[in-house]
């Protein structure tokens, strides 16, 4: 019989068909004793009681993502079992949204697209929905890995100043600590995994040292910001707007923040284009081909 892979919800069938090739492919975790390999994403907790579940007969945990805070690695680890992510084939659409929501904010179209919607639009207006630009401003990227890179790579064309934390360097842009990237920038772009290290990086405290008027993105992970003290930053300074695709309690929002005009929602975006989703879902399949083919799988997480 071949092996068993169990895909927890879905996957798109440019990796999906690779794995019906080869294996018995069922949906859903109820299906998980017996499975050599699960296919997660970031909606699926992996701990010990689902790794139990699934039983000795594990060799793999596929997470169709790059992230990867939803699993337990060390559970993973004890029961021997490997995990692996989707990166680089995410990169770019996640920076392009990244940039979508810097604009989107900093030009208020949330708000201004509502009030077309409303039927409230009555003419061009000399100082209706100003906001501000981009080109030239002082913009923060905080993490400056593949998807980090990407934005400073797209944003050349707005000749902003860029500013960074890292390790690694970055020619033409100035590495800040966190305290005084925030305290610079004009926009602040969170490029960073979620750990016990990261939740909550961006808090009230940090808040408070933000600069007047600007604006924070978000396409990493919710559990970056405390969501209570982004609200009450955004209600009463210093932050302009925000662009927000991730959220604390996904898919759960809190309603003060869906009352707010300054900030543009998007529903975890940051990989949906269809070149994206299909090159993740093949690197799904050739990891979880790979491994139970005794393989090295080509993007094992550390
Ligand atoms: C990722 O790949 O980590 C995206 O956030 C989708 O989950």
């Amino acid at each position: 019989m071949p092996p068993l892979v169990v895909v927890a919800r879905s996957l798109p069938a440019a990796g999906l068909d690779l794995l019906r090739d080869r294996f018995d492919v069922a949906s859903g975790l109820e299906n998980v004793a017996g499975a050599a390999a699960i296919v997660t994403d970031a909606s699926v907790p992996v701990d010990a009681e689902l790794l139990d579940a699934a039983g000795p007969s594990l060799r793999v945990v596929a997470n169709f993502a790059v992230g990867y805070d939803n699993i337990d690695l060390q559970a993973c680890r004890e029961r021997g079992v490997v995990v692996t992510n989707t990166p680089d084939v995410l990169t770019n659409a996640t920076a392009e949204l990244a940039l979508a929501l810097m604009l989107a904010a900093a030009r208020r179209l949330g708000e201004a697209e509502r009030i077309v919607r409303r039927g409230e639009w009555t003419g061009w207006e000399p100082e209706q929905l100003l906001g501000r630009e981009l080109a030239g401003a002082t913009v923060g990227i905080v993490g400056l890995g593949r998807i980090g890179s990407r934005v400073a790579d797209l944003l050349e064309g707005f000749s902003p100043r860029l500013l960074y934390t890292s390790r690694r360097e970055r020619p033409g842009a100035e590495r800040r600590e966190l305290d005084e990237l925030v305290a610079e920038s004009d926009f602040v772009t969170l490029h960073v995994p979620l750990s016990a290290e990261t939740r909550h990086l961006v808090d009230s405290r940090l808040l408070a040292l933000f600069k007047p008027g600007s604006i924070l993105v978000n396409t990493a992970r919710g559990g970056l910001v405390d969501t209570e003290a982004l609200v009450r930053a955004l209600r009463q300074g210093p932050l302009a707007a925000a662009g927000l695709d991730v959220y604390e309690h996904e898919p759960e929002l809190p309603p003060e923040l869906l009352e707010l005009e300054n900030v543009v929602l998007a529903p975890h975006i940051g990989s949906a284009t269809r070149s994206a989703r299909d090159a993740m879902a093949r690197l799904v399949a050739e990891n979880v081909i790979a491994v139970l083919e005794g393989r090295e799988p080509p993007t094992p997480v550390p």
